[in-house]
């Protein structure tokens, strides 16, 4: 029997696209015990933007949820989201750094790490990768991730190259990672049919968005092309800006005669679970029902959804939405010149800034964005397709070469890492907590800082009790 498995995203995708990643672990841990019985593929539930939430937001140690999460789920595999060489964030670390964050989140209790690069610059995921497989445990599985996106130099062969690279880089399983919600069911056919062919049995998964409401089609598409493995979101924290709902590819499967391996009680126990913790948000306004409808302008503009509302807020900001239109048209002329990076974060932004900034002031070019002049240097990694030669002699000078962004500096080892120790002083208490100050440091330290007082109020209060 053919068989689909289904990896489920509440506690990390679904959460971080509906609500801001807001969602505490104490909301939860109640139904963790039912949700290791589902059948899952795995569980993403870690990574992406909750590191940052818990020191942020909500007072929790991320290390500390992990280990949790570990403690309820012994059977389900534990995937995280991680951006290789930048780890959960945008600079770039040493390698030491890199290998200790895996090699900690790993003994912590993380299976799946999967792992992308924003510009598919795959020398930025090595790293990643090599570490995971020296720390592997029995059941690790190191995910190669690309950043799916369109343009005239993202065709089907070059995505399958990409994916002929990362198997020979040894990754276990690749996924396709639609971040935007935009690959309609057309282009999941023929991709998927050529990666299929040209990667054989390697799992090939595929993650997408309901955003602009092509998910469900572009599923039914891949599954009938050879996909392995979808994400999906239990259905009260599906659609909108969330994955397509996990109950509802269960049973569109089951009709296919597809096994998913899935309990259906319990999915369905799952989905009764979150429907009040669902309600709880929308009432407190942190899920705006805004992020669950549907909405198609990322297919006309070709830019994601969340880039547009960031271009409209600061348009209006400057009073200038008279010159959207002008900025809209401007964006696809800024990518192509920087080489049609995919438009995810950090790069939607930039791109979106320095399209504005070209309106505005009426000259194409005349600011430059320093993070521009970062991205031209090359200090991201290698664009798709060239940048534009005008603008790079403009930012680098007549001759001027661009940099490595794996140069010898960043493969220096040790810095990072005693530096963060030693700025931690007595409130460290182990590697984790050095970690987590070298991802974030204000929201760390202010952590520590509060456990510390916190734990100093407990002893002089049992002092007193005495
Ligand atoms: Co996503």
């Amino acid at each position: 029997m053919k068989k689909v498995q289904l990896t489920e995203t509440v506690l990390r995708d679904a959460q971080q696209s509906l609500m801001a990643t807001r969602l505490p672990y104490a909301d939860y841990e109640d139904i963790l015990d039912d949700m290791d019985k589902a059948g899952y593929y795995s569980i993403e539930c870690w990574g992406g933007a909750t590191f940052d939430s818990c020191l942020r937001y909500l007072n929790e140690d991320p290390w500390e949820r992990l280990r949790n999460l570990r403690k309820h789920l012994p059977n389900t595999r534990l995937q995280m989201l991680l951006r290789g060489q930048n780890l959960l964030g945008y600079k770039h670390y040493h390698d030491d750094v890199v290998e200790k964050f895996v090699e900690l989140s790993i003994k912590n209790g993380i299976d799946v790490i999967r792992i992308f690069d924003a510009l598919n610059d795959f020398r930025n995921i090595r790293t990643a990768l090599e570490a995971t497989k020296k720390y592997a445990k029995e059941k690790t599985v190191a995910s190669g991730c690309i950043s799916y996106t369109q343009s005239p130099v993202h065709t089907v062969d070059k995505y399958i190259e990409m994916c002929k690279e990362l198997k020979e880089m040894g990754f276990d399983t690749i996924c396709l990672k639609d971040m935007a919600g935009t690959m309609s069911p057309y282009e999941a056919e023929h991709l998927i049919k050529g990666i299929k062919d040209a990667i054989g049995d390697m799992p090939l998964i595929l993650h997408t968005h309901c955003t602009t409401g092509m998910a469900y089609m572009t599923l039914t598409k891949a599954i009938e092309s050879g996909i392995d493995v979808i994400d999906c979101a239990t259905s009260c924290f599906s659609g909108g800006t969330s994955q397509p709902s996990t109950e509802t590819m269960f049973y569109a499967l089951k009709q296919y005669g597809i096994e998913t391996g899935l309990d259906e009680d319990i999915i369905n126990k799952v989905n009764d679970f979150f429907k009040p913790v669902k309600q709880k948000y929308i009432d407190n306004g942190q899920l705006n029902p805004k992020s669950l409808a549907t909405d198609a302008q990322a297919l006309v503009y070709k830019v994601p959804g969340g880039m547009l509302s960031n271009m409209i807020a600061n348009l209006t900001d400057m009073h200038a939405m008279d010159r959207f239109d002008e900025a809209l048209a401007e964006i696809p002329k800024v990518r192509a010149d920087m080489g049609y990076p995919p438009l995810v974060t950090p790069l939607s932004q930039m791109v979106g800034n320095q399209a504005v900034t070209n309106v505005l002031i009426g000259e194409r070019y005349k600011n430059i964005s320093k993070e521009i002049k970062n991205y031209i240097k090359g200090e991201y990694g290698i664009s798709p397709a060239p940048v534009d030669s005008s603008l790079i002699e403009k930012v680098l000078g007549a001759d001027g070469q661009p940099v490595d962004c794996r140069d010898e500096d960043q493969k220096r080892t040790g810095e990072e890492f005693t530096a963060a120790k030693e700025a931690l002083g007595d409130l460290c208490r182990s590697e984790e907590d050095v970690m987590s100050y070298i991802c974030y440091p204000d929201q760390t330290l202010k952590f520590l800082k509060d456990r510390k007082a916190q734990e100093e109020n407990e002893v002089v209060y049992t002092i007193e009790e005495m």
